[in-house]
């Protein structure tokens, strides 16, 4: 059986940071202890000094475009983008080709994903088809994906549901199976008739009018709305994604405060792209289909992220190829956008913390331990304890990392952080025991990566006084 003592590094803890060795067994941590002590078989020794140790990041949001668009990505290579990148496990969207709504095609997903994945992996499925919803609970979904966006692909009408009896009956099945329903939240209505009107107005049907209007917050609040009034009928495990909006920042917060169980993602486009950055990078300009140029609405989603509202910073690796990118130029409306991240985010987000915009604490939860409790997965992983499994990244909290097109493991090649310089990033990634990479390089073949089955779980009552973290615990 392989071991290894990571030595010397800052080791984070649920309960706190420490300066200590983790001794690694096969695929668990035996132990975390002082540096001192002595340990009597010989481990393979990896330094950590200078260096963070963290559990694997785990993230609840990517589209590996398998199947049907492997021209953009496949699971070999977003895995290894994640893998390199600090990530040990994945879940991805059911936005694909033919999209994921049966069991048929989850499970085919499910050994696709075997064959290729370095890194553990989920699926969310789509819940268009309400027999199917239990049986892919029962497969093992790790939850549901709702768009209310709709459109023409990434946003598939066959996977939109946006009628509020349709959410409410939805909801409902979703909520008797234990799982998140993870929802993209739009009015798309709203959106249309306002883009409309900035058209008649004189406004050019392009990109800028259509990033403009996407990012409107009554089209994003007025969703939320509804969302959190159908979440407290049902009881449904609500998941927002793509928060940014003020209007749903503000919802939200009461909406936990009254104790709705909702969880919130945030992905970082939206609180580090500002429209006139990316403008100049052509193709680039659309990473999000939708960025905001304002510094205010970025701070309000700072001072979320901080306050907990926002419990979770998810990656939205979007991965289209530039290509693919120009018919955004053509038609916004029916266009494909969004970027990949997996390679750099780690990055981008640790020189925030070198920078100051956010605490390496609320980093550290947002990236692993709260998604793992989200997945129900907790702490077996997203925790460096004894007994947990060891998925592990050491970061180097000051190394100078300058993304570029050509060293990207993503397909679409291409990053929108193309000439910016960070502080900080994965040096070391582990999983179950094996390293799966160093030094950027990855250590292991497609295939190492398992399924992670969902998991029923209700939302259990915070400690008295406190509203924000995610408290859930195992429903049979
Ligand atoms: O930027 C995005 N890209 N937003 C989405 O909602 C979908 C995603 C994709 O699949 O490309
Ligand atoms: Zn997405």
């Amino acid at each position: 059986m392989k071991s290894f003592r990571i030595r010397g590094g800052l080791v984070f803890t649920p309960t706190g940071t420490v300066e200590a060795d983790v001794i690694v067994r096969g695929e668990r941590i035996e132990s975390v202890v002082e540096p001192a002590a002595r340990s009597d078989d010989a481990e393979e020794e990896i330094d950590a000094s200078g260096k963070w140790v963290w559990p694997g990041l785990i993230d609840l949001h990517a589209h590996t475009r398998v199947p049907g668009y492997e021209y953009k990505e496949d699971y070999a290579t977003s895995s290894m983008a994640a893998a390199a990148g600090g990530y040990t496990t994945y879940v991805d969207m059911p936005n694909v080709e033919p999209p994921t709504t049966t069991l048929e095609l989850f499970e085919e997903k499910r050994e696709l994903a075997d064959r290729d994945s370095v890194i553990d992996f989920g699926h969310f499925a789509g819940p268009t088809d309400m027999d199917q919803i239990p049986k892919l609970a029962k497969a093992g979904a790790a939850g549901f994906k709702i768009y209310q966006v709709t459109g023409g692909y990434p946003h598939d009408p066959r996977l939109a549901i946006d009628d509020p009896a349709r959410l409410y009956e939805t909801f409902g099945a979703i909520a008797d199976t234990g799982l998140p329903c993870v929802v993209h939240p739009f009015s798309q209505s709203l959106f249309e008739h306002l883009y409309a009107l900035e058209t008649k107005r004189g406004k050019a049907a392009d990109i800028h009018t259509f990033s403009d209007v996407y990012t409107r917050d009554i089209v994003w609040r007025l969703a939320v709305a509804i969302l959190l009034e159908l979440q407290r009928e049902t009881g449904v495990r609500l998941q927002v994604v793509h928060t940014h909006a003020p209007g749903s920042l503000r919802l939200l917060r009461r909406a936990k405060q009254d104790g709705l169980g909702v969880t919130v993602a945030a992905d970082p486009k939206y609180f580090h792209l500002r429209h006139e950055d990316i403008q100049k990078q052509g193709a680039r300009a659309i990473p999000g289909g939708a960025v905001t140029s304002d510094p205010g609405r970025m701070q309000v989603i700072w001072d979320a992220i901080d306050d907990g509202v926002i419990d979770i910073i998810d990656s939205d690796h979007a991965p289209h190829t530039l290509e693919d990118l120009k018919l955004m130029e053509e038609d916004p409306l029916i266009g494909p956008f969004g970027a990949p991240h997996y390679d750099h985010l780690l990055s981008l987000m640790l020189t925030d913390v070198s920078t100051g915009k956010i605490r390496v604490q609320r980093l550290f939860e947002a990236l692993t331990e709260f998604p793992a409790r989200i997945l129900g997965v907790y702490p077996e992983k997203g925790a460096v304890l004894p007994g947990s499994q060891a998925d592990l990244v050491i970061i180097d909290p000051e190394m100078k990392v300058r993304p570029a097109d050509d060293e990207m493991y993503s397909k679409s090649a291409w990053t929108p952080y193309a000439g910016w310089e960070f502080t900080g990033g994965p040096t070391l990634t582990m999983l179950r025991g094996e390293v799966i990479a160093q030094d950027g390089k990855i250590q292991v073949d497609p295939g190492f990566g398992h399924f992670v089955p969902g998991r029923a779980q209700r939302f259990s009552d915070p400690p008295p006084g406190r509203w924000q973290g995610v408290s859930l615990e195992p429903r049979d």
